[in-house]
């Protein structure tokens, strides 16, 4: 696990849209692993800019998003669709036939979405967050590491979290489907982001706890090509 700590959150996006542009111009047909979240918005932004400057194609690459809620539309303005549409999808001009996200409706979708992603060829790099609980997509704690894409029932400190995003606080699903631990881990390159303070303990525990489905952060120390960046606030545990 590479950690790199930089001082302001700022940084963190400057530095990982070059890294993701380079990638995608090295690679115009890249699988993509996608993270929603307060962490990337800003990093979205860059990334956007960083393509559009340099020309770079898009046209080809395939984008996998991580998680979404259980039971919500499309044009819900709280669904994880709706965030990546406004900050990523939509200002690259991406055609619909590139975006993927899990969609487990029925007991007969159930390995669809890791199936998807096989026949893509597997996911090239993946851009994960971390939950204050050292969740990674939505997989929370006491998730099998065996785990593939799959519904889950939220933990309360992710209701608690998540619930300022949704009007009203009672509307907030409290199901969601999202890669699985192994899933995640079938990537052949891993980074994760973390800001604030408020992920400060997750960030200590993903490094220092002992390897255990209580933390499911820690499962990414099973794999050999992890890049962390920190801020100062979210790395001052390390
Ligand atoms: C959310 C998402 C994760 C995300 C994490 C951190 O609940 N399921 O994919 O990475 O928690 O979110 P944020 O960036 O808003 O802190």
């Amino acid at each position: 696990m590479d950690i790199n700590r930089l001082n302001k959150p700022h940084e963190i996006d400057v530095l990982l849209a070059n890294k993701v542009a380079e990638m995608i111009a090295n690679k115009p047909t890249i699988n993509l692993g996608l993270a929603t979240g307060s962490t990337y918005i800003n990093f979205y932004k860059a990334c956007v800019e960083q393509l559009n400057t340099q020309s770079i194609e898009v046209s080809q690459l395939q984008t996998f998003n991580l998680d979404r809620y259980f039971d919500q539309t499309v044009d819900d303005d709280s669904s994880f669709e709706a965030f990546m549409h406004t900050h990523f999808f939509d200002p690259l001009n991406l055609n619909p036939t590139q975006t993927h996200f899990p969609y487990i409706e029925q007991e007969s979708d159930t390995g669809k979405y890791d199936q998807l992603i096989d026949q893509a060829g597997g996911l090239d790099v993946i851009l994960l967050g971390i939950g204050v609980n050292a969740h990674i997509a939505f997989n929370e704690p006491g998730t099998p590491f065996t785990s593939k894409t799959h519904r889950i029932t939220l933990a309360d400190s992710t209701i608690e979290t998540n619930k300022e995003f949704f009007t009203t606080h009672e509307s907030m699903p409290k199901e969601a489907v999202t890669m699985g631990i192994s899933t995640i881990l079938s990537a052949k390159k891993i980074i994760l982001v973390a800001k604030g303070a408020n992920k400060a303990q997750a960030i200590s525990d993903m490094i220092h706890a002992p390897i255990s489905e209580s933390v499911p952060a820690t499962a990414l120390r099973l794999h050999e090509n992890v890049e962390v960046y920190v801020d100062e606030a979210a790395g001052s545990l390390i």
